[in-house]
């Protein structure tokens, strides 16, 4: 997305969530890593501010969990610890920034995203992406996947078996990018993660702790366009993500 389009993507988003007033100080840089992003051949060219350009080392570490990150992609391609691994079409391992500060954990991929092998690329995660770009964020910035790697038949509730069998992977993959933080979308990545019972309602708005990370909790994209109503508490969890992600990278 350009630049141009970014801004107005982000405009459209506040008014679509009642929002009144532009807030002063971007959020752009917040959760923003200074490692190259993801993709091939595009090492990012920072915009002409006081951004740290990457060091050696932090190219080293990108590299490293670059490689760590396509050894999982070519486990999850051979899995077959659960019945799942036969009736998807691909396996979606996840995507996005090996040093992003923020991962965020889905629930499985669904029809679209198991055609194209990519998460949250349907509905839901145009939605996302929309969110995101209100939060001056694109994909390049984080990185994202879910509890399960393979689609449930008919987009049904992962089963607590399949759960423990992909765990796993999600483990391997948070142990290496390392995020400041991280966020759960939605119930069943939140109840499976926390190893809860707990409404999402309640995990809401404060920070747990997983694996030595901090760890927040909001709705589902898909929850919103099943619910408008969700829209706005959602956008203040991503304010209280950006919040945290921010005193996260003050500590160092
Ligand atoms: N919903 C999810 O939880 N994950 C996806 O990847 C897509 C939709
Ligand atoms: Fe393996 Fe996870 Fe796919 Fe099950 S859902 S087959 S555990 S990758």
């Amino acid at each position: 997305m350009d630049e141009i389009n970014k801004k107005i993507e982000y405009l459209r988003y506040l008014r679509d969530i009642g929002e009144t007033e532009i807030p002063l100080s971007s959020s752009a840089e917040i959760g923003k890593t200074n490692a190259p992003n993801s993709t091939e051949g595009n090492i990012e060219m920072n915009e002409p501010n006081e951004e740290k350009k990457p060091t050696g080392s932090d190219l080293e570490s990108v590299d490293r969990k670059r490689k760590i990150l396509g050894e999982i992609v070519g486990e999850v391609s051979r899995c077959t610890k659960c019945q799942l691994h036969k009736s998807r079409t691909n396996p979606v391992s996840g995507a996005g920034n090996p040093s992003a500060d923020i991962m965020f954990i889905g629930e499985a991929p669904g029809a679209e995203e198991d055609k194209q092998g990519i998460p949250f690329v349907g509905r839901a995660g145009k939605l996302l992406d929309k969110i995101l770009a209100a939060c001056e964020l694109t994909r390049d910035d984080i990185y994202i996947t879910n509890i399960l790697k393979c689609r449930p038949p008919k987009n049904r509730d992962p089963l607590p078996a399949e759960r423990t069998a992909c765990m796993p992977y999600l483990l391997a993959q948070i142990d290496t990018i390392k995020p400041k933080v991280i966020c759960c979308l939605g119930r069943i990545a939140a109840q499976s993660i926390l190893q809860t019972k707990i409404p999402l309602g309640k995990l809401r708005g404060q920070v747990h702790r997983f694996r030595g990370t901090s760890l927040i909790v909001t709705y589902h994209p898909a929850a919103i366009l099943r619910n408008e109503n969700f829209k706005r508490p959602t956008w203040e969890d991503f304010k209280f993500l950006l919040k945290i992600v921010k005193e996260q990278k003050a500590k160092g």
